[in-house]
């Protein structure tokens, strides 16, 4: 989910070289389309256009993992993310729809489907920026905090219940896609490929938290380290 650019794209382009059949979903189906023809000879690719926020979205992801026979993976790069100083209210509420209740719901609907199958693993993008508040990009820090607490839970869920549903939490720092640009330069960016190459690797080792890079793994234990009073006084 969210395979028609970005990070999504790079993780999608890796699966399908190494032989996985795919269903790619986004909102936009040309990009989609694009990637499917790129696919190695003999691939098995099926497309659909899903939008997160529509309450049909869990039933399209049901149809799409029939299209394929069934699904092993479920893996949600999808999301939508500015800066928002100025607290713009439209911005607010469309990242919360997206991030927050689009998360739940598709994440929600893959969860109950391996459950009713037996087994299997959800692995999502959350972010660096759920670790703390961060004044400039209010809605999108708290729904990727959101969406870490929930894999989170539904981690221990599975566990307590004896669910085999493994669960992978992502958790990037900047990365130079386009849910960066237009925003001011940031510093320390990553390369959507080499992310993408270290959430196969994830995946494949079956990790529940996986921070990327070693330079955010520092810097987010420095955040956490600091006291509130001087959070609250950083200018970011
Ligand atoms: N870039 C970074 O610095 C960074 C850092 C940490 C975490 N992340 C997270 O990584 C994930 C991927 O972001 P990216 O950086 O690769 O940005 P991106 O290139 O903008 O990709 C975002 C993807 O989400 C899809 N999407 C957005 N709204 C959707 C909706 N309503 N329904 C279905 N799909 C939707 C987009 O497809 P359509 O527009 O076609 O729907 C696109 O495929 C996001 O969750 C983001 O928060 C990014």
């Amino acid at each position: 989910m969210g395979a028609s650019s970005g990070i999504g794209r790079e993780v999608a382009k890796l699966l399908l070289a190494d032989g996985w059949e795919l269903g790619l979903a986004a909102r936009r189906e040309e990009p989609l389309l694009e990637l499917k023809a790129m696919a190695p000879e003999g691939s098995r690719v099926e497309v659909m256009p899903i939008d997160v926020c529509r309450a049909d979205a869990g039933d399209m992801l049901l149809r799409l993992a029939d299209r394929l026979g069934g699904m092993d993976l479920y893996f949600h790069a999808s999301g939508i993310g500015k800066q928002n100083r100025t607290l713009d209210a439209s911005i607010e509420l469309s990242t919360t729809e997206t991030n927050a209740m689009g998360f739940v719901r598709l994440v929600g609907e893959a969860y109950r489907y391996f459950i009713r199958r037996g087994r299997g693993h959800i692995a999502a993008i959350s972010s660096i920026a759920g670790t703390k508040g961060l004044g400039p990009a209010p809605s999108y820090s708290a729904t990727k905090a959101l969406q870490a607490t929930y894999l989170q839970a539904l981690d221990q869920l599975a566990r307590q219940s004896g669910q085999r549903i493994q669960i992978t939490d992502i958790r990037p720092g900047f990365v130079d896609t386009a849910l960066l640009h237009g925003d001011f330069k940031y510093p320390m960016m990553l390369r959507p490929e080499d992310v993408a190459r270290d959430i196969v690797q994830s995946i494949r080792r079956g990790r529940h938290i996986r921070l990327i890079d070693w330079r955010y793994r520092l810097l987010t234990c420095l955040w956490r380290l600091l006291p509130d009073g001087l959070w609250r006084r950083m200018k970011l």
